[in-house]
């Protein structure tokens, strides 16, 4: 008997939170790095928001709450979804979570087995393919390609599904691409999900960016499309739209009342509630005027902060960078860089089992840390299963404008630095 179930060895992680201590490690040199890592806006939460939790907090709303989350948040967001998305969700099919990210967890849990197949998006969120073997089900990535500016149709769809397709995650805008999808490839998607899947299929649409979008793009969602209401979970939060990644609250609505209901128990199990003061300044986040107000304004900032960016990589040799139309992360094709800095030949030729652990954009990424102090994510931080043909960094924008400047001067720098590459890769530590 081992310390450990099997099922624990077998659960993945995201390397966002990973990278935190090497960049202390180096900051503990002295050295400064360039955050380009996170996945988490850099302004702080709109001041009305603010001070709405910290009146809650003084009124003593500082208890135990509704384990589904509070009837107000619950009834603004039904109403918000009902607006936006053409439909009519009842505050009864709505459960609030600690965070966008405990349903996709939960809903591997509740919904698969052993023998279920689970299609998620690659490039993708990573915690969608982390869950998949600790649940038993078997993970089938749906590869999204940069010719097709990362989005999906409805065919890419349909050449994955099988009778064993249990759920399918869908994410637009999506991380770590900032690929959208129009109103007619939604269409496609949910006319091969209708005439494919059987109704116990369960779409989770994660729609957590879904106040992110660049150029006057709308949002739009899969749960508008006809039929879509019946096996539809749509799930957003108020981490990336309100800049409020440490409030933990996200949540979800359900196809059923029955299913919110097996939520609410599981919240009870694992939470018991979300602050309930916190709830408070969502659900002023969301029925405020203030509230989109305080959304444009960061997203000028993250539009200017793209294009900047995204001309800056295009200006340095061997990247290649798509202009990402939502979210704040941008993602570079660098498989030339990695060619050019003889990163693939290194990569070749290093022993299985740390070939297995690395890959060449992760030797870019620890290179461009550890030598020219800027941090990024790999390509396979955002799904290892098929990702080894593909070279791609993530960027975030969530950076002041003028460290995002730096940034790019050091990019560019250790693109074309072969004799540094050269070193990094003799002393032969950092490969992973
Ligand atoms: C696509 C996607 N879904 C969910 C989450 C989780 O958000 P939260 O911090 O609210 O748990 C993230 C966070 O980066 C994300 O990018």
């Amino acid at each position: 008997m081992g310390l450990y179930s099997d099922r624990a060895g077998r659960i993945g992680s995201e390397n966002a939170f990973k990278i935190g201590p090497h960049i202390r490690s180096l900051e503990e040199t002295g050295r400064d790095v360039i955050r380009c890592n996170l996945g988490e806006p850099d302004f702080p939460v709109p001041g009305f928001i603010k001070e709405e939790v910290k009146r809650q907090i003084d009124l003593d709303n500082t208890h135990y709450c509704d384990p589904q989350g509070i009837p107000s948040l619950r009834a603004a967001i039904a109403k918000q979804f009902s607006e936006t998305r053409g439909i009519r969700a009842e505050a009864e099919r709505v459960v609030v979570f600690p965070g966008g990210k405990p349903p996709i967890g939960l809903c591997q849990q509740t919904y698969c087995g052993p023998g279920d197949e689970v299609v998620y998006p690659s490039p993708g969120f990573p915690i969608y393919e982390s869950f998949i073997p600790y649940v038993g089900a078997t993970p089938v990535p749906l590869h999204l390609k940069e010719e097709n500016e990362f989005s999906l149709s409805g065919e890419e769809l349909a050449s994955v599904l099988t009778e064993k397709t249990k759920l399918i995650f869908l994410n637009f805008p999506s991380n770590p691409t900032g690929g959208v999808a129009s109103p007619e490839q939604l269409r496609e998607i949910a006319s091969v999900i209708r005439s494919r899947c059987c109704e116990d299929v369960r779409i989770y649409s994660d729609e957590i960016y879904e106040h992110i979008l660049f150029d006057s793009h709308r949002h739009h969602s899969i749960l508008s499309c006809p039929g879509m209401e019946r096996n539809t979970i749509l799930v957003s939060g108020a981490s990336k739209s309100f800049a409020w990644t440490g409030g933990r609250i996200g949540w979800a609505l359900f196809p059923t009342r029955e299913e919110a209901e097996v939520f609410k128990n599981l919240n009870i199990n694992y939470f018991s509630c979300t602050a309930a003061y916190n709830q408070e300044g969502v659900r002023l986040g969301l029925e405020s005027p203030e509230g989109p107000v305080a959304i444009k304004k960061m997203v000028e900032i993250f539009q200017m902060r793209r294009d900047l960016v995204v001309e800056g990589l295009n200006a340095i040799p061997g990247i290649r960078c798509l202009k990402p139309k939502g979210t704040f992360y941008v993602f570079p094709n660098v498989e030339e860089v990695c060619r050019n800095l003889g990163i693939l030949e290194g990569c070749e030729s290093l022993p299985k089992e740390i070939r297995q652990k690395t890959s060449p954009s992760t030797l870019l990424q620890m290179f461009l840390l550890f030598v020219h102090g800027v941090a990024t994510m790999d390509r396979k931080s955002f799904g290892r299963i098929g990702s080894d043909p593909f070279h791609y960094l993530r960027l975030s924008i969530a950076t002041g404008t003028e460290d995002l400047k730096k940034g790019l001067a050091r990019i560019a720098a250790g693109a074309s630095d072969r004799e540094g590459f050269k070193r990094f890769f003799a002393a032969g530590e950092h490969f992973f």
